[in-house]
């Protein structure tokens, strides 16, 4: 960080004071005055702080930002700034086809042109759907002008029949009630609506609070930011204090290059493991370090995070749900946790100006049911696994929800524990796992996994969450709730399968599922991080001569088709990779 100094010129000046070119700052001035501020104001210095609206129609889970931005609006004119508010493309993470995984990289491309070509100084992101976090920061890395992260925060805590019913985990838990006879489809449709009673994301922990809870942890977002539910009064007063330190930041010329250190991405890979977070925050975070200049090898996720124990009581690994972590002391409450425990790097420099040490003094929880002790967890060893093999070089396991009777299945076998065998089922994307699953001819026991190829960053496009693949009927109702799975999608963070899953390369690019058949059997060593088809070089060799490749659906537009053209793969984050060489743009202000 570099203090401030009365000789350093914010880049909005170039638009608003250039001497050499008059003409062009007349030009500027004249349609801003619009809305209330006077072309003195424009030139005297003051700060322009930009608030990227992610709240719309299209993106409901955000909406409270439309809201919370005259909060925001307040604290930066307080602070002495001047705000301008703009729209950032809309996500929709469940309403959006083919998938909104599409939309991370086209909100990152836009959001990046804004910051640049705009006379802005810094920036308050407003985050709270889960790849509206990641995009947000990814852009603000590329440009890297101070930036601060404002959480939406999550719905009010859902309730039905007096049981905690939380986003998405309803769901699937619903849906194996269904398929099992317990519930008609009425009761399905009105527990999936109690789950969401409130303006507010997703009160599970699934991808949008764990997202929001890695921008904290990054130190992107003021203390305490994360968890606060949205309806709450301290949102709108976080609204407030945001608008204010981005700000000082600007004056204090605080940056994302700043904050964003590989410790800083190793505190996120710790604190998704012991809060029991979505496997899609391993997609994201590889992004944002990437975008941030920081290497973040895949395997991280399991030398960081998978020793760590599950600290939070929350859905889908837990049982209670957001209103209860704020009230626990949200995320600073389980980083403390992770410091005390020597887990943390303390010493990382955030937002606030203070190192995240500074930042946690004093906010350790006084609900021991909601957030545990280090050293008396809910679950030993909660973290991340990654595997490879003949299938794949890259995939990942999310521990914490691998349920009691799923371990004495198919983890407990004496002498072997850690190791099961199983019959391929492979589904060439949902339809078809959709059309076929309850076919008695698949003849799917429980010595079954459920394999899904096509779903990839390339094969869907985008990369779909559909590796959740419940058992078929017939065995939910004999009393089996989960089989492996296993695929080149993702899953929803709201899930409690034990899913293998984000695997790289994915079929679509000619990885190791492209040649599995149904009836091969896979073996999982999760001691030694492998899954393995049982098929020998030379019958991979004869089915890769005689088969191609699984076809993927056609490009249904324009940026489907750059999209593939330019996206990685998921092990490594999904990242546009030419984008990469970008970091930094706003040290080059654009011509006039
Ligand atoms: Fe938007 Fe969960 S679907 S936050
Ligand atoms: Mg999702």
């Amino acid at each position: 960080m570099s203090n401030d100094t009365p000789e350093r010129r914010l880049r909005s000046r170039d638009w608003f004071d250039n001497v050499e070119r008059m003409d062009m700052t007349a030009l500027y001035l004249e349609r801003f005055m619009n809305y209330g501020v006077t072309p003195e104001e424009l030139r005297s210095g003051k700060p322009i702080i930009g608030i990227a609206q992610s709240g719309s129609d299209l993106s409901p889970c955000n909406r409270i930002h439309i809201e919370l931005a005259k909060r925001t609006r307040d604290g930066i004119r307080d602070a002495g700034g001047i705000p301008i508010e703009f729209p950032v493309h809309p996500i929709f993470e469940n309403c959006r086809r083919p998938t909104a995984a599409l939309d991370r990289n086209l909100l990152y491309l836009g959001l990046v042109e804004l910051l640049n070509g705009y006379p802005i100084d810094g920036v308050v992101l407003t985050t709270g759907c889960d790849k509206t976090t990641p995009s947000q920061i990814m852009a603000a890395s590329t440009v890297d002008i101070p930036a601060i992260v404002l959480s939406g925060g999550p719905m009010l805590d859902g309730w039905h029949d007096g049981e905690l019913v939380g986003s998405g985990t309803v769901i699937w838990r619903s849906r194996r009630k269904l398929a099992a006879g317990e519930i008609d489809e009425e009761e399905f449709l009105n527990r999936a609506t109690s789950s969401a009673p409130s303006a507010g994301h997703c009160n599970s922990m699934g991808t949008a609070s764990t997202m929001n809870a890695v921008a904290e942890t990054l130190g992107l977002s003021l203390t305490g930011c994360a968890a606060i539910p949205a309806p709450y009064r301290e949102r709108g007063q976080v609204a407030y204090r945001t608008g204010q330190r981005i700000v000082e930041m600007v004056r204090e010329d605080l940056k994302p290059s700043d904050i964003l250190t590989r410790e800083a991405f190793l505190n996120a890979v710790a604190a998704v493991s012991v809060l029991g977070g979505s496997s899609n925050a391993q997609p994201h975070i590889q992004a944002m370090a990437a975008h941030a200049g920081v290497r973040l090898e895949p395997g991280v996720w399991q030398d960081h995070g998978y020793d760590l124990p599950l600290l939070l009581n929350m859905q889908p690994a837990g049982k209670y749900l957001g209103e209860r972590f704020h009230r626990a002391g949200g995320v600073p409450a389980v980083l403390w946790e992770l410091l005390q425990a020597g887990k943390l790097h303390g010493d990382v420099l955030t937002c606030t100006g203070r190192t995240m040490a500074e930042n946690l003094a004093g906010r350790e929880t006084k609900d021991r049911e909601m957030i545990r002790p280090f050293a008396d967890p809910l679950m030993e060893k909660a973290g991340f696994l990654v595997l490879s093999g003949n299938l794949f070089d890259f995939g990942i396991l999310k521990t914490s929800v691998i349920s009691d009777e799923f371990r004495a299945r198919y983890l407990s076998r004496p002498g072997e524990e850690g190791v099961f065998e199983a019959r391929a089922i492979v589904f060439d994307g949902s339809d078809d796992y959709h059309h076929r699953i309850n076919d008695p001819d698949l003849d799917i026991d429980e010595d079954c996994i459920l394999v899904i190829r096509g779903s990839g960053v390339i094969g869907w496009p985008g990369s779909a969450e559909v590796v959740n693949m419940q058992p078929p009927d017939a065995l939910i109702r004999a009393g089996t709730q989960w089989l492996p799975t296993l695929g080149d999608g993702r899953q929803s963070g709201t899930s409690d399968s034990p899913s293998i899953l984000n695997i790289s390369p994915e079929s679509a690019v000619g990885g190791g599922l492209a040649w599995l058949r149904t009836g091969d059997i896979i073996r999982v060593d999760l001691n030694e991080g492998t899954c393995n088809a049982a098929v020998d070089e030379a019958e991979i060799e004869r089915r890769l001569a005689e088969e191609s490749i699984p076809e993927t659906p056609t490009h249904n537009t324009p940026w489907e088709e750059l999209f593939r053209e330019k996206t990685g793969q998921l092990g490594e984050g999904g990242v546009m990779d030419f984008a990469l060489k970008y970091r930094g743009t706003s040290r080059k202000l654009p011509r006039h």
